[in-house]
């Protein structure tokens, strides 16, 4: 197995190893993504990786990160969609979707204005919504915590927003449920502070995941894969921040979701600390894909730091992850996957269009 394998996925098949991690652009208007995101994406489709991953996409107004962020509640965000995910079919790679909510991280500024807390004046709204009425820290808005009736429309937001996926034209759907944002709040007891059937105990932090799983796995057909993004831990010091989500609890998610229709596990972390130290540094999350994989038996994608082709096609060889997903590296080379190609000595396939300069 190599990073140039095909990986088949339900009754698609990924032509490599190499996916597009999700990248929010900020750079909708009212949840309707536009020729950005169409170039954005259909671009790194071109570039020959096997499945292009469009950004973290609300399930609901409230759950943007920014009012730039795009979204899935509604008839123009699905109609909107549509041409994009069709590009990147015909450009040979699988289009998929990162579906979420922003939890107590919603109505920020843009990165690069700032990203601090917006103002309704400002263009930001209320309330913002999560487990608890706990603020992500000092500068963040206080959310507030759920009710049951509300997690009852949060899981069908999901489910509905599965279904606008499908409609566009999406292949590949990930549920997102790490960075600190709303379903990793659930899970982690550092955000999830509730008393009721959705707090407190691991099956209960656990159970609006499992919930939202369930409800997008009846409308997102059996022939197509699910993906979820986890975040495999808070890094959380103990001594400062009090026990936070960690690889123990990951495994035992995955075990207790493994039979629930998942196709990969997508692993990220941290997100829910601001203070948190992160020893960031190349391929610095991936034995945590490769212990939840040996672990639970189950496929997993590694990601974080991985720049070199060398690198990524090590992390298939070795068994560490099923594939790679890169994000920064491909927006500073779409072409990366030609380059991985080259270098590993094999012949780069590129669209018709572009053969002659090959
Ligand atoms: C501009 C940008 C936007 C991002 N947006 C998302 C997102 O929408 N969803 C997500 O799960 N991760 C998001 N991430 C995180 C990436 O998917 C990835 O996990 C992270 O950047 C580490 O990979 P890298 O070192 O290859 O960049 C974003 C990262 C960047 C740089």
């Amino acid at each position: 197995m190599s990073l140039l394998s095909p990986l088949p996925q339900r009754e698609l098949t990924l032509k490599n190893r190499i996916v597009v991690s999700p990248m929010c652009q900020y750079s909708a208007s009212d949840g309707v993504p536009n020729q950005w995101h169409l170039v954005h994406l259909g671009a790194r489709a071109v570039g020959g990786a096997a499945a292009v991953i469009a950004e973290a996409t609300a399930v609901e107004a409230r759950g943007r990160i920014s009012p730039g962020d795009t979204g899935l509640w509604n008839d123009a965000q699905t109609e909107a969609w549509a041409p994009i995910a069709q590009f990147v079919r015909e450009a040979g790679a699988v289009a998929g979707i990162q579906l979420a909510h922003a939890g107590r991280k919603a109505s920020c500024a843009t990165p690069w204005n700032g990203g601090r807390a917006l103002a309704p004046e400002q263009g930001g709204w209320r309330p913002i919504v999560a487990p608890s009425a706990l603020a992500f820290d000092e500068h963040s808005i206080v959310p507030e915590a759920l009710d049951i009736e509300q997690i009852d429309a949060l899981v069908q937001a999901f489910a509905a927003a599965a279904r606008r996926a499908l409609d566009a034209g999406f292949e590949l759907l990930e549920i997102h449920a790490a960075h600190g944002y709303l379903l990793h709040e659930f899970l982690s007891p550092l955000a999830n502070r509730r008393g009721d059937a959705y707090g407190g105990s691991f099956d209960n932090r656990i159970r609006l995941l499992r919930r939202v799983l369930a409800a997008v796995r009846v409308v997102w057909p059996e022939r197509l894969p699910l993906w979820l993004r986890i975040s495999a831990t808070d890094w959380a010091d103990a001594q400062r921040d009090g026990a936070g989500w960690d690889l123990q609890q990951s495994c035992a998610l995955v075990e207790a979701i493994k039979d629930d229709g998942v196709d990969l596990i997508d692993v990220s972390s941290g997100g829910t600390l601001a203070k948190a130290k992160v020893p960031v540094g190349p391929g610095y999350q991936v034995p945590f894909a490769a212990e939840i994989r040996r672990r639970c038996g189950v496929a997993t994608g590694a990601v974080g730091m991985i720049t070199e082709p060398r690198q990524a096609d090590a992390i298939v060889r070795n068994g560490e992850a099923d594939v790679t997903l890169l994000a920064r590296e491909m927006l500073r080379d779409p072409y990366w996957p030609r380059r991985a190609a080259l270098e590993l000595g094999l012949k780069p396939e590129p669209p018709p269009q572009y053969q002659r300069a090959w």
